[in-house]
């Protein structure tokens, strides 16, 4: 039997990057899928595809984020479309670049609206619909490195992922009686959309590969091969937790 066989899941900005790769994962492992995304239908299809060539089912809806309404939605329709949800995967995530000084209260809001308080309001809606069935379910949070490390000029993005972290922790503690798993996923540097200005500048690129143990940049599915891993019940005794998809970018310091 598959690992995620009968079990539903919502992959919150699924359509593309890690996201998509996550969708991938979990439908390979027979659980069916919401894919969750804001803006491009396109590439939504394009994960539904590969949910069908893997031989599970989908479907899409469209969602934004800060909108804590269109999450509830969201959870509704999922429920409304499969009957249940048993995995939450909080991937969405934005990041923008700027001198701390020059940092607008409209990118503040973007950053913090969808890293931290979707992530909130998504698994509030969830928790809730475990409660009302008594379904031990699982929540699993894509934070990064960052949730520890800091990234000078992106600070709206680390204060995002640092409350993730505590987010992860503290519903660990609340919704453990109840045997409900939450925990946190946090890669480094990952070859996807995101880090597409990284990935156009070769200088830069260089740099970054040079702090990075393993030599090189993460693919999506180093991440969501963990993702499905603890989605599944043979997670069942892990909560509260971060685990670092780096190649040991965290922890690396050298003398040179
Ligand atoms: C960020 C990337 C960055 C990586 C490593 C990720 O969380 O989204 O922009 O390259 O961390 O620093």
């Amino acid at each position: 039997m598959k690992k995620l066989e009968n079990k539903v899941a919502i992959v919150t900005g699924g359509s593309g990057g890690i996201g998509q790769s996550i969708c991938q994962f979990l439908a390979r492992e027979g659980a069916k899928v919401v894919i969750n995304y804001h803006s491009d239908a396109q590439e939504a299809q394009e994960t539904q595809e590969k949910i069908q060539e893997v031989g599970s089912e989908s479907h899409i809806v469209q969602t934004n984020l800060a909108k804590v309404d269109q999450i509830e939605n969201l959870v509704r329709e999922s429920i409304e479309r499969f009957g249940k949800v048993d995995v939450l995967v909080n991937n969405a995530g934005i990041e923008k670049r700027a001198d701390f000084w020059d940092v607008t209260e409209e990118d503040y809001d973007l950053v913090l609206n969808i890293n931290l308080k979707a992530v909130f309001f998504a698994t509030q809606a969830v928790v809730k619909h475990f409660r009302a069935t008594n379904n031990p379910g699982k929540i699993i949070n894509i934070s990064s490195v960052h949730e520890e490390l800091p990234f000078p000029h992106f600070t709206s993005y680390c204060a995002s992922k640092g409350g993730l972290k505590m987010i992860t922790r503290n519903l660990a503690v609340e919704l453990g009686s109840m045997g409900i798993t939450i925990n946190n996923v946090s890669p480094g540097a990952i070859a996807t959309p995101i880090n597409q200005n990284l990935l156009n500048n070769p200088e830069l690129l260089q740099k970054v590969t040079k702090n990075i143990p393993l030599g090189h940049l993460g693919e999506p599915e180093d991440v969501a091969a963990l993702v499905a891993f603890l989605a599944s019940d043979e997670a069942k005794y892990i909560t509260g937790s971060t685990f670092y998809v780096d190649g040991g970018l965290l922890w690396n310091y050298q003398e040179q």
